[in-house]
């Protein structure tokens, strides 16, 4: 017998068909292709020779435990390390906020598969994080999504969005994927206001916060919402916010997730939930079910690897990398792209955005773009409802400064052909 699997599938395999962007990403492969498509880190900053020694370590001193199944909740010291790291930003949590996850795509999965119901609604910025619109959609989740500026989301159409009773709020203030732009202070408060008006959660998924190539940290939601439970709201930025009264913090109303992924490296899978303790109790549940726990010896490896401020000097040469290339990338954009392409300027992170006038297909581009031998991710892959085809997305952190130049001159001359065919001045820019 054949078994005819298609009649096995859960429903809520449905929306999980395979898509035109991921069959054409699958050609930027090829090795003649510059992508600039991909979210990957640097190779050349990966510190290898620290975690081979560190590997050596952890086994010579704790081989069997590092090789033993371990707690859901994570590695106790390697929360406890995340605890004092996340303090210098202000954030105060205790190791019962804390759960170690396989990546933060496994955090958004366990948010997902704690909080939503098949037709819940969610809440997130336009255009947002490709794998949470991924990772919720196995949980049936439908969208209202509110556009974004240079500023971030555009607070004055959140509560129009607010009023269809979303779950919960889904932002990226820190150099947004894919956006690359940065929620202003003023907003953030903004946003802490209006989701305590209307009892709205926010999930705060922060990757890219320590990778800041120029101007002031901004302090995280997490920690303008403690401040706003203790009334003092708008505050010092580092000051400690005594959300946790010494017993972790009891009652906010965001959510937080980092990872390693952008700082370590994204190989190691491993990423974290800031929340509190009643939620990670739930999140670890969950968690059991997926994979018990995340590797022991990849916690414990990464942990002998953060002693004596390890990440604190890594991630200055991280910076540095990419800052560079960014600043390489943005040279190239006004040296070739033409008239009536216009983009984003990252203060950090990974990724700048393209917009095009509105009669430009960034999906029917992509052909021409891999023809000419480089390629980038169409925008519409970051809109819920499929908008943003006049959009594309560009990473900046992976290629060498010398291959970026190269490849945005060819991404240049697709652009100039194209808007050459098709660009009339009078036509609208839309952003969103
Ligand atoms: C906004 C955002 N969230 C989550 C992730 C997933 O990261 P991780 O490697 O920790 O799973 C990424 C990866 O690029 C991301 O850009």
């Amino acid at each position: 017998m054949t078994t005819p699997w298609n009649h096995r599938y859960a429903q809520r395999m449905q929306g999980m068909g395979s898509s035109v962007i991921r069959e054409l990403l699958k050609l930027t492969q090829n090795p003649e292709i510059i992508s600039f498509a991909g979210g990957l880190p640097a190779p050349e900053v990966f510190p290898v020779d620290a975690f081979q020694s560190a590997a050596c370590r952890v086994l010579d001193k704790h081989g069997s435990q590092a090789l033993q199944y371990a707690a859901t909740e994570g590695y106790t010291p390697l929360r406890q390390w995340i605890v004092d790291y996340m303090a210098r930003y202000g954030i105060e949590a205790a190791v019962d906020n804390i759960l170690i996850t396989s990546g933060s795509q496994q955090a958004l999965d366990l948010i997902g598969k704690v909080m939503i119901n098949p037709g819940d609604l969610i809440l997130t910025e336009k255009p947002t994080y490709l794998g949470a619109l991924q990772a919720w959609r196995a949980y049936q989740a439908e969208y209202t999504s509110v556009p974004i500026d240079d500023d971030g989301i555009c607070i004055d159409m959140l509560e129009e969005a607010l009023c269809g009773g979303p779950k919960f709020m889904y932002i990226l203030p820190n150099f947004q994927n894919p956006g690359g732009v940065t929620l202003s202070l003023k907003r953030r408060k903004q946003l802490i206001e209006i989701a305590d008006h209307y009892g709205v959660p926010i999930i705060e998924d922060d990757p890219y916060g320590e990778l800041r190539y120029e101007g002031e940290h901004i302090p995280p939601l997490v920690v303008l919402d403690a401040e706003r439970l203790n009334g003092h709201f708008g505050g010092a930025q580092h000051r400690r916010s005594g959300y946790s009264n010494g017993h972790g913090y009891m009652r906010g109303n965001v959510i937080y997730t980092s990872t390693f992924s952008k700082t370590l490296a994204p190989g190691l899978r491993l990423a974290w939930i800031v929340a509190p303790s009643e939620v990670i109790n739930r999140c670890v549940m969950a968690k059991q079910g997926m994979d018990l726990h995340t590797s022991s010896f990849v916690q414990m490896t990464a942990y002998e690897v953060l002693q004596d401020d390890f990440l604190i000097h890594h991630v200055r040469t991280i910076r540095k990398v990419y800052g560079e290339r960014r600043d390489v990338m943005l040279a190239a954009l006004e040296r070739y792209f033409p008239v009536g392409a216009h983009w984003t300027r990252p203060q950090g992170g990974l990724f700048l955005w393209v917009t095009l006038p509105a009669s430009i297909d960034t999906v029917a581009l992509m052909d021409k773009a891999i023809a000419n031998h480089v390629a980038y991710v169409p925008g519409s892959a970051f809109y819920p409802d499929g908008s943003g085809r006049n959009t594309f997305r560009l990473n900046f952190s992976n290629a060498q400064p010398d291959m970026i130049e190269i490849g945005i001159k060819r991404l240049g001359e697709v652009l100039a052909e194209e808007l050459e065919y098709t660009y009339e001045p009078e036509m609208e820019l839309a952003f969103a």
